[in-house]
């Protein structure tokens, strides 16, 4: 690390919310995706709240056009509340009030979804100079398999940028960014050396897809502004993290860790409903009456 700054605890989190949503139109006309409901919850929320489980108590959003639901629903709604507490409905009072209690949201507006990269880059004045996690809006990960406390903990142990690494079947890797990696002595973290947009499989340094979590230093500000639209005329997050993995001395290395947990893309529609459907039947309240339609189903659709 080149930097002299003084180390203080990852507290601020920056979720990026302004893309268009374009595979689920006309789902997300009018309405972000991230406010899509994963059961009975808004994906956004379980991302929040992953968020405030590993310490984020600063949120950032990075919304765009159609923000006013993401804003309203970390916001109190009083009207509501009110009509709750007169029927004496505590119990979806309380679940009301989850969400504009959890964490101390900022929003920030994106104007053009210019990339993800272009997202992060408009975090940069709330940001400051303290590395900092971003969370995608529409990317979930199972609360049972915490992935970004491991990687505050790499960030600190190592400096620099730290991704969150999968692996997938080479027939999806275009669907990312993939990484070359080198192992280090920790069998869940690896070195990344570079990175690439969404390759065709044979052009993937690996099978390895990063994902939606990241905890990056600083510097990338500095990167990203100097960063040309790429894949599909965006700003890619993935380019200013490829030139980082190149030029280390200019904000530390990029780590990877592995994640081998659970984790759903709920911006991508089978998964979204994959999602909706495993969480669903973990439910304790809907679980077993869901389980037993879906063994019904399952069984008719074999008999057809
Ligand atoms: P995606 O590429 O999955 O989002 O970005 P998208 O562009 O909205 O999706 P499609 O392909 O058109 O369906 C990953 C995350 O980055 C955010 C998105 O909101 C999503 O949470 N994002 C993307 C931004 O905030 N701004 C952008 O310019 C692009």
């Amino acid at each position: 690390m080149t930097s002299t700054r003084t180390r203080t605890r990852i507290s601020k989190a920056v979720i990026p919310a302004a893309g268009l949503g374009t595979r689920f139109l006309p789902a997300t006309k009018a309405t972000p995706k991230e406010m899509l409901p994963v059961v009975d919850k808004p994906a956004i929320q379980y991302v929040v709240e992953e968020a405030v489980a590993a310490q984020l108590s600063d949120v950032l959003m990075v919304t765009g056009r159609n923000k006013r639901p993401l804003e309203d629903h970390f916001d109190r709604n009083y009207e509501l509340e009110e009509a709750l507490s007169r029927k004496g409905d505590d119990s979806r009072l309380a679940r009301v009030r989850e969400s504009s209690d959890l964490a101390t949201m900022h929003y920030v507006r994106q104007g053009d979804p210019r990339g993800l990269g272009h997202a992060v880059l408009c975090a940069e004045p709330h940001v400051g100079d303290q590395p900092f996690a971003v969370l995608l809006g529409d990317d979930l990960i199972d609360p049972r398999d915490p992935l970004l406390p491991r990687m505050i903990d790499v960030q600190e142990q190592y400096g620099g940028s730290v991704v969150a690494l999968m692996e997938v079947d080479p027939s999806s890797i275009h669907l990312y960014g993939s990484a070359a990696i080198v192992p280090t002595a920790h069998s869940d973290v690896v070195r990344v050396t570079d990175l690439v947009e969404k390759p065709k499989a044979a052009h993937a340094p690996s099978n390895y897809a990063v994902i939606g979590r990241y905890v990056l230093d600083p510097g990338v500000f500095e990167v990203l502004k100097k960063t040309q639209p790429g894949q599909g005329g965006e700003i890619q997050l993935t380019d200013a993290l490829r030139e980082l993995a190149h030029q280390e001395t200019v904000a530390g290395p990029v780590h990877g860790v592995v994640f081998t947990g659970r984790r759903y893309d709920t911006g991508d529609r089978g998964d979204y409903l994959r999602a909706i459907v495993r969480l669903a039947c973990e439910r304790e309240d809907l679980g077993p009456d869901f389980r037993a339609w879906l063994r019904s189903y399952v069984d008719e659709e074999m008999q057809e």
